[in-house]
């Protein structure tokens, strides 16, 4: 008799095949709030404490860089009420969390315009930069004010820039080089999310690091952000596990 494969149990992950990158566009608190009928915030509230419990899980496995797509170029559309609840979030969270995140040996990253944020949001943000900065275990990488393209046209400006200066020659523009002008450069090797995760049942990518998933595994999940818990992770990298990531290439047996 065939057993049914425990999926999501810890115990069937291969913890030397973790992946190094998980990038999570945490969408869905809207609607959790609305199916309770409790205004669009107490969604974005619970989807904060997710945010800390993935976190956890995260860093427990092994991950090197989560990057959480917290707010995108394109959500400054929303009511203002929203927007302005949204911008009290990194405070909340990193008031109540900081501890947790250097007892985790967890830095704090931002990627995005961070200085078209409200002032007291930016403060926030980088005091919670400074005071994780020793720590050299998981990179917690918010996506805040981010949109990948114009991420790829800062990205552009800069190369035009040093190509205008004589620091490169146009001929050396290649993808390396691109990669490393991005907002995700500086995590190296780490640069690109080996699995990309949505949650709340969307299947579109939403402007986010459009360059950097050129060869991500993708999984989709139904459940909302504010459901997503640490064995939703687990099941996600289980099934990032299963797949036969070819790049281009052949299978192999192995
Ligand atoms: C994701 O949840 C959080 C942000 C985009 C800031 P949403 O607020 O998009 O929730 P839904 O998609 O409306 O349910
Ligand atoms: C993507 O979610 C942005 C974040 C999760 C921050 P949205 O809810 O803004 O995306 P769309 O509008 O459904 O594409
Ligand atoms: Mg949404």
């Amino acid at each position: 008799m065939f057993r049914k494969k425990e999926s999501n149990n810890h115990q069937e992950l291969d913890m030397n095949r973790i992946p190094k990158h998980i990038a999570i566009i945490m969408d869905g608190n809207g609607r959790w709030a609305q199916k309770r009928h409790l205004p669009r915030i107490a969604g974005h509230k619970r989807g904060m404490e997710t945010v800390k419990t993935i976190t956890k899980a995260a860093s427990q496995l092994g991950v090197k860089v989560l990057s959480l797509y917290a707010f995108s170029t394109e959500n400054w559309k929303r009511p203002e009420e929203e927007v302005s609840y949204l911008m009290s979030l990194p405070g909340k969270f990193f008031n109540s969390f900081v501890p947790e995140l250097i007892a985790n040996n967890v830095q704090v990253n931002v990627m995005g315009e961070i200085d078209r944020l409200p002032k007291a949001t930016q403060e926030v943000v980088n005091q919670a930069i400074q005071d994780t900065a020793d720590c050299d275990g998981m990179v917690l990488n918010f996506a805040l004010n981010y949109g990948s393209r114009r991420e790829m046209v800062l990205a552009t400006r800069k190369i035009a820039k040093a190509v205008q200066s004589g620091k490169v020659e146009i001929d050396e523009i290649d993808a390396d080089l691109f990669s490393k002008s991005l907002m995700t450069g500086k995590f190296g090797a780490n640069a690109d999310p080996e699995l990309l995760i949505r949650t709340s049942g969307e299947q579109r990518i939403s402007n986010f690091l459009l360059w950097q998933i050129a060869y991500s595994e993708l999984s989709f999940t139904d459940e909302l952000w504010p459901d997503f818990s640490a064995d939703s992770l687990k099941q996600a990298i289980y099934q990032f596990q299963n797949r036969d990531r070819r790049f281009g290439g052949i299978k192999t047996n192995k």
